[in-house]
């Protein structure tokens, strides 16, 4: 079984749930008097989990848009490349953007995004994470929506992975370091 290898639970099934409600009824207050479209950009494929709820907690209208990046060379500085393999279906010039991300781990990929973005003309960007490794940072990053923060710890479950795997496991948890060493 999967959680066979799981050292501890971080975030049980019905904390996520919770925090999700919250994260998603703060985003619908902030953009109740919005006139432009609200795109939600769901980041591949780790926050697909998180992107599906977060949405359905949001309650007024917005878009999908959905984007895969890949982090590349060495992801220590901030100088990090980010390859993006598929960009957004939409332009989202004069739109309100809220990004939506899995975890901001050292803020090399987001960093890069969210700069990357904001120089197509939105309205507004704003980003939404469900987790943050402060202690991990190497480039700044504003989150204006989050989760957690967490410890510097290896996570999987509910979108995150270790090798493309544990990604549906409904709740977070720590992997066993023999999984990994
Ligand atoms: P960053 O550019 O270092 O912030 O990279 C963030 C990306 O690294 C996330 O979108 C995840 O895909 C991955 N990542 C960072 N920490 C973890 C973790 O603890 N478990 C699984 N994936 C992680
Ligand atoms: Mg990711």
């Amino acid at each position: 079984m999967m959680s066979d290898d799981i050292e501890r639970i971080s975030f049980s099934e019905e904390e996520i749930a919770a925090r999700v409600r919250e994260l998603g009824a703060q985003i619908a207050a902030d953009y109740r008097d919005a006139q432009e479209t609200v795109y939600c950009v769901g980041i591949l494929k780790g926050a697909a989990v998180f992107f599906t709820d977060l949405v359905r907690a949001i309650d007024r209208p917005v878009c999908f848009d959905f984007m895969i990046v890949s982090s590349y060379g060495d992801a220590t500085t901030t100088s990090g490349q980010v390859k993006i393999l598929k960009d957004l279906d939409f332009s989202i010039e004069n739109k309100h953007v809220v990004i939506v991300e899995d975890i901001i781990d050292s803020g090399t990929t987001m960093c890069y995004l969210r700069k990357m973005l904001e120089g197509r003309h939105p309205k507004s960007v704003r980003l939404c994470a469900f987790l943050s490794k402060p202690s991990r940072r190497v480039a700044p990053v504003e989150i204006d929506y989050l989760g957690y923060e967490v410890p510097d710890d290896f996570l999987i479950g509910y979108g995150l992975d270790y090798a493309e795997k544990y990604r549906n496991l409904p709740y977070i948890g720590v992997l066993k370091r023999s999984v990994y060493e």
